[in-house]
């Protein structure tokens, strides 16, 4: 049997090993997939324990997805871009390094929220590693704009420099955004954790706007401004699974049906 599992510190939380077991089963593909804590002094020691035992890949979650985009030995261009790595491949002795975190934004986008993203005004808050991940994958959806706005101005100015042989982008702060509408607004930073809210002007969100926070479990003051701004809100939860169903394809080269996974987490 097949041996995959989550790693990351703490990892106990992660809805990874229910979500993956469920499309093991739904495809009927044998294999086994657990929860692996890493100290957070030993994340390369843990990783080659598993490999060692024969994993066959890793999904990578906080803290580690930079350590782990800097133990492969081979990356794709969507993990280049996103400076992290969320996925792990174990192959013939290459550690392969992927991204799936901003496929599953689109996906959900795109499919789930049947939201085209071409043409469209898109406007990422934040400048971690969250929303990183997300520039490729949408800059290939061919947006009539991406624009980033963080707290730190200088750290959106930066991420879009970096990124700016992939598309048409654009770094700003908060303060700059007034005047200026958006078809999507996508929340990446941590505000919502701490039940605070990016401090953007209410008329960001266009009329038809679909509002995105990256999070899930808790409504954000994100979410808040944005309906009361009339526009169409959407948590994380989607983008959870979405990207652990690009996962699950990416080893087992099989697409698994993750509407029907996304429901049984909305109920539970
Ligand atoms: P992650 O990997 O989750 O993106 P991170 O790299 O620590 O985590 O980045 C957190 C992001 O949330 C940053 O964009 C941060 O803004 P700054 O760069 O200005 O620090 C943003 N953030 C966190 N708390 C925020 C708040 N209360 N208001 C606005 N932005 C916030």
């Amino acid at each position: 049997t097949d041996r995959y599992a989550v790693i990351g510190h703490p990892v106990a939380h992660s809805k990874s090993p229910q979500i993956h077991r469920r499309f093991a089963a739904q495809t009927g593909q044998d294999l086994h997939y657990d929860a692996l804590l890493a100290p957070l002094d030993g994340f390369a020691e843990t990783v080659r324990g598993f490999i060692a035992d024969g994993g066959c890949g890793l999904n990578v979650t906080v803290p580690f997805k930079e350590e782990a985009y800097r133990l492969v030995t081979r990356l794709t261009d969507r993990a280049r871009a996103a400076g992290a790595v969320n996925t792990l491949s174990f192959r013939h002795g290459e550690i392969l390094g992927d991204n799936t975190d901003g496929a599953g934004i689109v996906r959900d986008i795109r499919v789930n929220l049947a939201q085209e993203i071409a043409g469209r005004r898109v406007l990422l808050l934040g400048a971690g590693g969250a929303a990183r991940g997300s520039v490729l994958p949408l800059l290939q959806e061919a947006p009539a704009c991406l624009v980033i706005a963080n707290r730190t101005a200088a750290r959106a100015r930066t991420l879009a420099e970096a990124l700016a042989a992939h598309g048409k982008l654009r770094g700003c702060g908060f303060a700059e955004l007034s005047g200026q509408s958006f078809d999507i607004v996508i929340n990446a930073t941590s505000a919502g954790l701490s039940d605070a809210a990016p401090e953007i002007p209410d008329g960001v969100f266009a009329p038809d706007c679909l509002a995105y926070d990256m999070l899930y479990g808790r409504e954000t003051p994100f979410m808040a401004q944005a309906r009361r701004a009339g526009a169409r809100v959407s948590d994380g939860l989607g983008m959870l699974v979405e990207q652990a169903a690009e996962a699950f394809l990416v080893w087992r080269g099989l697409r698994p049906d993750t509407l029907a996974v996304l429901a049984e987490l909305r109920r539970s």
